[in-house]
């Protein structure tokens, strides 16, 4: 550090950064504009000049390095008129309305107008007449409110190291483009947005955050992580599998989930909706990178390590061994309180076992994780139906019921109680536990979700000769996964979208099912479904087994001691998950209705962090298991980046696997990964760059002109 004066105010600074950047960490506001903290100086505007005692010349700050006693001035007449003829030369190609740009009220060549009390006006102002290019994913450029500060430039040179903007002249205007003025995918530009990052003005613009004004920016910038119920670091674990470290790629998942292996095959991957790399050609294959790098973990960073404070004598039982109860169970062993999980069914894992069939997801992987959290001194007692779960509080603090919704919906429709009629939970039970199903060979599946496909696909499995699957939902609004809906078409199930289950035909047993083609389909106020139907679209498919999977309720009734929501939920604060009975919570589907694993993760660690609190924790579960990232800036420059292909898992073909319950999606394979990796925009790396402050953030904002 040295000693400089500026203005009379002695400072300390260091000596590797330039006078301006020392003066700004002090609070000491000099213009700037080009100046930006962490791309080197390219002190073109020259808005931060200043003079040296002892010189009779002006200098930017930008470019002075301090020197011990050095005794600096930033005002004076002479200082003030260049300033404002730099000014004035940045503006002169500037539009003058700036009410219309998207940066309007948070740009900082408005905010440095401001400091210097307007501009002269003296430059004749003229029009660049550049056309706006809104034709790249992701971002857009106004290169009439360009005032060639470099910034972006320097961004995408020397921080990112990808080599796409440069200075550009046309008809005597200068501009910044690409290398070649071709669009920023064909330039191999990586949208790692730093360009829109470092943009002082409205010029290069980040589409989703104009989108998006209310959202906060972090959630604009890294969506995947926003859309995910526990906000996984997914870049971060992206990065690491890249690398080649899928030990630290773990590690950074199980910061937060701990059933990474089964999400892996079954995750809903909602952050693959958002995933901002589709705006190029196709989301990430997120979920299948977390699946091979959790296959491929060692457990080195997370088996062993992470939090386990000090036991602190207080019992906890959970009731329910499915994954909401089992992640609260682990969170709360870490805590330090000791933890009973009771599961009815003779094994746990919840629907993760019970409701998922195991081609979808192989039991051993259930085994492992589940075994893990035991291994950290969580006790099951399986086979333990808790009736009264008011009697538990005798002999625990806390209790929690993450009983999940293992009852089917018989839905109120003619011929629902004949025989052939099932419903889709006990079917699928039956299926897991490799139990007699007493289905037929043609089969009718009503429903659209994921579990109906479930159940329609264990029935190919299982040997019937026609699988039929119906539900109301148009196919556009069906809310299977996509990739679900194709695998059972490839395995021969027909699929009827839009349409009403009108009755089931029989006389005894089931014949058939009749149905009637949906005009329009909602939901009213008090959720109950509106349906139009069209005239004369009179449809009957012949069956001998109809599968319900309309939906599935939690296995409670009002004699257990709690207070009865909507549909036979336990009646639950969101907020706190405190039920009717003090100490006893709630958690999962058994609160919301049936959703998906990940939320229901993400509902098992909110009740562990609430019951800590409620049992005299701090109630903070975070843990740190992966190893420090080094400081990453340069990502460079891959050709074709943005059509590089999204890596599809090894699935069997439907034929190989329509006669079976083994695996048949093998994930990602090894020479895959990493490509598949190299195609993460690392949207993150953009939120360690550094902030602008505004010259009315700093101690000496008052107005000098
Ligand atoms: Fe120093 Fe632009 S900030 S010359």
């Amino acid at each position: 550090m040295v000693e400089i004066t500026i203005d009379g105010k002695k400072i300390n600074v260091s000596e590797d950064q330039c006078v301006l950047e020392g003066a700004l960490t002090n609070g000491i506001y000099i213009p700037h504009l080009c100046h930006h903290k962490d791309l080197p100086e390219n002190g073109s505007c020259r808005m931060c000049i200043v003079s040296v005692d002892g010189s009779n010349e002006v200098t930017p700050s930008c470019k002075l390095m301090p020197k011990e006693g050095m005794v600096i001035n930033t005002k004076s007449e002479k200082i003030d008129k260049l300033r404002f003829l730099a000014l004035d030369l940045l503006l002169a190609g500037h539009p003058e309305d700036c009410s219309t740009c998207p940066k309007y009220g948070n740009c900082e060549l408005q905010t440095l107008i401001q400091y210097m009390g307007g501009a002269s006006n003296r430059m004749r102002r003229r029009s660049k007449g550049f056309k706006e290019n809104k034709e790249n994913p992701l971002i857009e450029h106004d290169m009439n409110r360009c005032v060639l500060c470099g910034r972006c430039v320097r961004a995408c040179k020397n921080l990112r190291e990808v080599n796409v903007l440069d200075y550009k002249k046309e008809d005597m205007e200068t501009y910044i483009g690409t290398l070649h003025d071709k669009l920023l995918k064909d330039e191999g530009c990586r949208f790692c947005g730093a360009c829109a990052e470092v943009c002082p003005t409205g010029t290069i613009r980040d589409k989703l955050m104009i989108a998006n004004p209310d959202k906060k920016k972090e959630d604009v910038v890294l969506p995947c992580k926003a859309a995910c119920p526990v906000h996984t670091d997914i870049p971060k674990y992206i990065r690491f599998a890249k690398a080649g470290d899928f030990d630290g790629a773990t590690a950074v998942i199980r910061e937060k989930i701990p059933f990474p292996t089964s999400l892996g095959y079954i995750c809903t991957h909602v952050c693959e909706l958002s995933c901002k790399r589709k705006e190029l050609n196709d989301s990430m294959s997120i979920r299948n990178i977390k699946r091979y790098v959790s296959e491929h973990s060692t457990g080195k960073y997370w088996k062993e390590g992470g939090k386990q404070l000090p036991d602190t004598g207080k019992k906890v039982c959970i009731v329910g061994a499915g994954p909401a109860g089992m992640t609260a169970a682990l969170y709360l062993r870490k805590q330090g309180h000791d933890v009973t999980v009771k599961e009815a069914l003779s094994n746990a894992g919840g629907m993760l076992r019970y409701g998922i069939p195991k081609y979808r997801l192989p039991r051993e992987v259930i085994d492992e994780e589940v075994k893990f959290i035991t291994d950290k001194g969580v006790k099951l007692e399986t086979g333990s139906k808790v009736e009264k779960p008011i009697e538990l509080k005798n002999d625990y603090d806390a209790v929690l019921m993450a009983i999940g919704t293992h009852k089917g919906v018989r839905l109120p429709l003619e011929g629902n109680d004949l025989k052939g009629v099932l419903i889709n939970t006990d079917f699928l039970r039956n299926v897991s536990e490799g139990k007699e199903t007493n289905m037929g060979e043609r089969v009718v599946v009503l429903g659209g979700g994921n579990v109906a496909f479930d159940c329609a696909r264990s029935a190919v499995r299982l040997g019937a000769k026609k699988v039929s699957l119906a539900c109301l939902e148009a196919r556009e609004v069906m809310t299977a996964d996509d990739e679900e809906i194709k695998e059972a078409q490839e395995e021969g199930i027909e699929v009827f979208p839009a349409k009403t289950f009108e009755k089931i035909t029989g006389e005894g047993n089931v014949t058939g099912v009749d149905f009637m083609n949906v005009l329009s389909f909602e939901f009213d106020e008090n959720r109950r479904a509106i349906i139009t139907k069209e005239p004369n679209s009179e449809m009957h498919i012949d069956c001998d087994t109809v599968i319900f999977a309309t939906g599935q309720r939690s296995d409670i009734s009002p004699e257990a001691g709690l207070k009865i929501g909507r549909a036979n939920s336990i009646d639950t604060d969101f907020e706190t998950l405190k039920t009717s009975e003090d100490g006893i919570f709630a958690a999962g589907d058994t609160i919301y209705g049936t959703k998906s694993v990940i939320e229901a993760v993400a509902s098992g660690r909110k009740a562990a962090s609430l019951i800590d609190i409620y049992l005299g924790g701090d109630g903070d579960i975070t843990e740190k298991l992966a190893p420090e990232e080094p400081e990453i800036t340069s990502i460079g420059h891959i050709d074709g980046f943005g059509d590089l292909e999204r890596k599809e898992p090894k699935i069997k073909s439907a034929n190989e696997r329509k006669d079976n319950f083994d695996k048949f999606d093998f994930g990602l394979c090894d020479s895959d990964v990493c490509g598949e990796s190299t195609r993460c925009l690392q949207c993150d790396l953009r939120l360690n760059i550094s902030s602008p402050r505004l010259w009315d953030e700093y101690s000496t904002k008052e107005v000098e002109v």
